[in-house]
């Protein structure tokens, strides 16, 4: 198998009016930064050809999209073909353009009416969520090779339950734990579910192994002060419970999701346990997370419930439009602590909101030069994915940061390649037009 090449998207911060989920349904009571609502996005629904023909140009072999279970099942039970047709479309034209589609069927939104029943925390939410996951199966699955189930499952537990920057933002700890385990349970049933469901496959990637996996966020969690015993502390939680919880749960151990005296540990998930229920492990990785006990200022993110704060750059050093600092090192920390799970790596995630694009460039060169050091070692790394392709709505945070290779003018929806589009291009290029994976040589 070919190194993938690839950029991701999520369909709620492209596509336009997904006005049927629980994201649309809080934008409208002004929980974003400025008051922003996500409305046309980047009207990537009736652009879709362009912008694939923009990673095609770009010399990408891959693309990782998601799926809006909201479109798709608008009412419980109730299923829109058009939308599925729409779908069709997109993969078709991905394989015409020869991108080997990594489709994530969960990326953040829910529909409406799953999330006015509890969401994940619900009992039977598992099942309803294989009820759309069979329907993509049977429809869109011969033409998927790779599967990302969910999206950073830990930052959904954490974004809506714990921290308030995911609806419906509320403070409740116990909710927390019951969205990891209905995440999780949901996740057990679809990769059951794909791989045991999976129709004849058929077109350019039927001989591509399947593959059902997820993409983790994870981060390098590390003390303000070495010396400071809550911030190890902190430090060793966040590890284990961010970046850990989730890795284990999914290759059959116990798992650590649970803050002693601030969220309940998460019951075990049964059908999880003694077995691997992945085939790779994804990671999104973009900083460090600086612990800092009692924080104040600035520098550190801080949430009501909670005696600290965390910090995603250095002081006084350069930080990107998500006040996020760089630092490619702790992507080969996060690489070697997955590796140890003995399973295939993607880089699901990774990338920058630079709008001037003054860093990216570099940041994409020092990331690769990361990856192509770890895979010379031997770990077995399949993809890098740059996050994202054309600017986007970046949940929270509206349409500020500009994440994108291809800057979007959101009055007219022109794209305009940046500098770093044609940077990553030669990148591309010089690896054998994207034949072969990352090499350190290549990337002086
Ligand atoms: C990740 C999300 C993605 C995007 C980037 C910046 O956490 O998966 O949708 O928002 O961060």
């Amino acid at each position: 198998m070919n190194f993938l090449w690839g950029a991701a998207t999520s369909s709620h911060q492209i596509e336009g009016y997904n006005t049927g989920n629980d994201w649309w349904a809080w934008e409208q009571t002004g929980a974003i930064d400025r008051k922003e609502v996500s409305g046309p996005a980047t009207d990537h629904r009736n652009r879709f050809r362009e912008d694939l023909g923009l990673a095609k140009e770009l010399g990408l072999n891959s693309y990782r999209l998601s799926i809006e279970w909201s479109r798709i099942e608008p009412e419980e039970g109730r299923w829109d073909s058009q939308a599925l047709e729409w779908y069709a479309e997109v993969l078709a034209e991905c394989e015409r353009l020869s991108l080997l589609p990594m489709v994530t069927l969960h990326h953040f939104t829910s529909p409406l009416w799953f999330a006015e029943q509890g969401d994940f925390t619900s009992e039977l939410s598992y099942h309803k969520f294989a009820n759309y996951v069979r329907k993509i199966v049977k429809t869109l699955g011969n033409r998927i090779p790779l599967w990302c189930t969910f999206n950073e499952p830990v930052i959904m537990c954490v974004g809506k339950y714990l921290a308030g920057f995911q609806p419906p933002a509320i403070y409740d700890p116990s909710n927390c734990s019951k969205m990891f385990r209905g995440i999780l349970k949901s996740h057990v049933r679809a990769y059951d579910l794909i791989h045991s469901e999976m129709p004849h496959r058929r077109g350019p990637w039927r001989h591509h192994p399947l593959m059902v996996g997820y993409a983790h966020n994870m981060m390098d969690f590390v003390p303000a002060r070495h010396w400071h015993p809550m911030e190890r502390f902190l430090t060793f939680v966040g590890r284990s419970f961010y970046n850990q919880s989730w890795l284990d749960a999914t290759t059959g151990k116990p798992h650590k999701f649970g803050i002693t005296g601030l969220v309940p540990t998460a019951p075990e998930v049964k059908e999880a346990l003694g077995r691997v229920t992945t085939d790779f492990i994804g990671i999104n990785y973009y900083s460090k997370a600086i612990m800092r006990w009692r924080a104040k200022g600035e520098h550190f993110e801080t949430s009501p419930g909670f005696p600290f704060g965390v910090g995603f750059g250095d002081p006084g050093q350069p930080v990107s439009e998500m006040g996020w600092g760089f630092h490619p090192e702790g992507l080969r920390r996060m690489i070697r602590f997955a590796q140890a799970y003995g399973l295939p790596l993607f880089i699901t995630e990774n990338g920058i909101a630079d709008g001037p694009d003054r860093y990216r460039s570099e940041y994409v060169r020092d990331h690769l030069r990361v990856v192509a050091a770890e895979i010379a070692q031997g770990t077995d790394i399949r993809g890098y994915f740059y996050w994202s392709l054309l600017d986007n709505f970046e949940w929270v945070k509206g349409f500020l940061p500009r994440f994108g290779l291809i800057e979007v003018n959101y009055d007219t929806f022109k794209r305009t390649p940046r500098p770093s589009f044609y940077e990553l291009q030669k990148i591309i290029s010089l690896h054998q037009q994207g034949h072969s994976a990352p090499s350190g040589k290549l990337l002086k």
